[in-house]
């Protein structure tokens, strides 16, 4: 049987994002290509997959070695291990400009929406969960799972050109909007929803706004706070250059105290090593949207890959990717098959995907000239990260202008 630690300290986590020799405002370009070596698949692959899951770089590599170190000399080491898990909120609350008390480090996004789901109360009129035709499942399915509570999801529609312009949220958000729980790019094909347009039309109705970032977090520069959204959620495997299993739900402070998830566990608790079982106690903080013993190896992973990127610094990141997934879709136009990512900035995160009318023997092919993607819907998806370059859209033409003519739409 392991043995937690039998308190944790109130601020295990460093105060401040200044605790950390990181940076989120980088004046000078980092130096992209030198970056690149500390990828090694990129010496093998043209890897457009960050969408999927990120590369790996060195130094996360390292980090996870060092876990399986400790494991073999000290057996456990739970006063590390929780000041990882600590140190992975503090550095995920620097990325979104959040406080450290405002992030409940999670299993996975599902994860925390449960959590969150399980502390609304949709007894009352305001029943209605809007969410749109962009989401990824997991987003649509929580909020359906929470009918039998009385919870009412409407779904927003796409316009004829793909897009979800603010008119379609606007006929749906309403008096009776509990949450307007929305994608902020959509993991099929790329676009943007205009989230400040609908959190605007949401606080004019007096709704909640949840964010799943989970496809922008990492690739573009994100401040929940001046986002004004209510809740936000993500993961450490795409953009974040960390692992799966562990992932982070934000709920702004104010709504802390109301919330009282059902979805619980000893983590969740004021004092974790109370060891109360009479009574649910849940923590002050957005601890209390987590459950059980953390993903100790995956923090590790995760910290290394928050540490790497926001030294990297997400302003700077979110201008390459831009600049890229800019290019990749100029020299689609050219070779005569366009992308259906929308071409507007504002209404673009970092994929551009591309029709087809066999998207995974696309893949596939691409994946036989070294180019990784990943087939979703009716399009293949190519996903840029700040460690891809001009030659990797090069090499993506190159091999997109080969099969155009078996595999682009009919
Ligand atoms: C936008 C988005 N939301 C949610 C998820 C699923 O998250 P999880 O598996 O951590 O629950 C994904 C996974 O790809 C995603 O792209």
């Amino acid at each position: 049987m392991r043995c937690p630690p039998t308190r944790i300290p109130p601020r295990a986590y460093p105060m401040s994002s200044n605790d950390f020799e990181v940076s989120t405002m980088n004046d000078v370009e980092p130096n992209f290509q030198a970056l690149r070596k500390e990828f090694p698949v990129l010496e093998r692959k043209t890897y457009l997959n960050s969408g999927s899951y990120g590369a790996l770089a060195n130094e996360v590599k390292a980090a996870v070695e060092t876990y399986l170190e400790d494991r073999l000399l000290m057996g456990a080491n739970w006063d590390a291990w929780s000041a990882k898990h600590e140190s992975v909120r503090a550095l995920t609350a620097t990325l979104l400009h959040a406080g450290p008390d405002e992030i409940a480090v999670t299993a996975s996004v599902s994860a925390g929406l449960n959590a969150l789901a399980s502390a609304v109360d949709f007894s009352g009129a305001r029943n209605t969960v809007v969410v749109s035709d962009f989401e990824f499942p997991t987003n649509a399915q929580i909020w359906h799972a929470q009918e039998p509570r009385g919870a009412r999801v409407v779904h927003v529609p796409c316009a004829a050109d793909g897009y979800i312009p603010l008119e379609n949220f606007a006929a749906a958000i309403d008096e009776r909007t509990q949450l307007v729980a929305i994608t902020h790019v959509c993991y099929r094909n790329g676009a943007k929803l205009d989230v400040p347009g609908i959190v605007r039309m949401a606080r004019a109705k007096g709704a909640k706004v949840l964010l799943d970032c989970y496809q922008s977090v990492g690739s573009l520069d994100l401040d929940v706070k001046s986002l004004d959204v209510d809740f936000a959620a993500g993961g450490m495997l795409k953009y974040l250059l960390g692992t799966a299993g562990i992932g982070f739900l934000y709920v702004r402070e104010s709504h802390i105290h109301s919330l009282v998830p059902t979805n619980s566990g000893w983590f969740a608790q004021a004092e974790i090593g109370a060891m109360d079982i009479t009574a649910n106690r849940p923590a002050p903080n957005a601890r209390r949207f987590e459950a059980g013993t953390p993903a100790v190896v995956n923090s590790y992973a995760a910290e290394a890959g928050l540490k790497f990127l926001l030294a990297v610094g997400t302003p700077a990141i979110e201008k390459r990717n831009y600049a890229l997934t800019r290019r990749c879709m100029q020299r689609l136009d050219e070779i005569g098959w366009p992308s259906i990512t929308p071409v507007q900035d504002q209404r673009r995160g970092a994929t551009v995907a591309v029709p087809s009318r066999d998207c995974v023997r696309l893949s596939a092919e691409l994946m036989k000239r070294n180019i990784v993607t990943s087939p979703r819907d009716d399009n293949v998806r190519a996903s840029f990260h700040f460690y891809n370059d001009e030659d990797d859209v090069e090499s993506f033409i190159a091999a997109m202008k080969e099969l155009r003519g078996s595999l682009s739409p009919r």
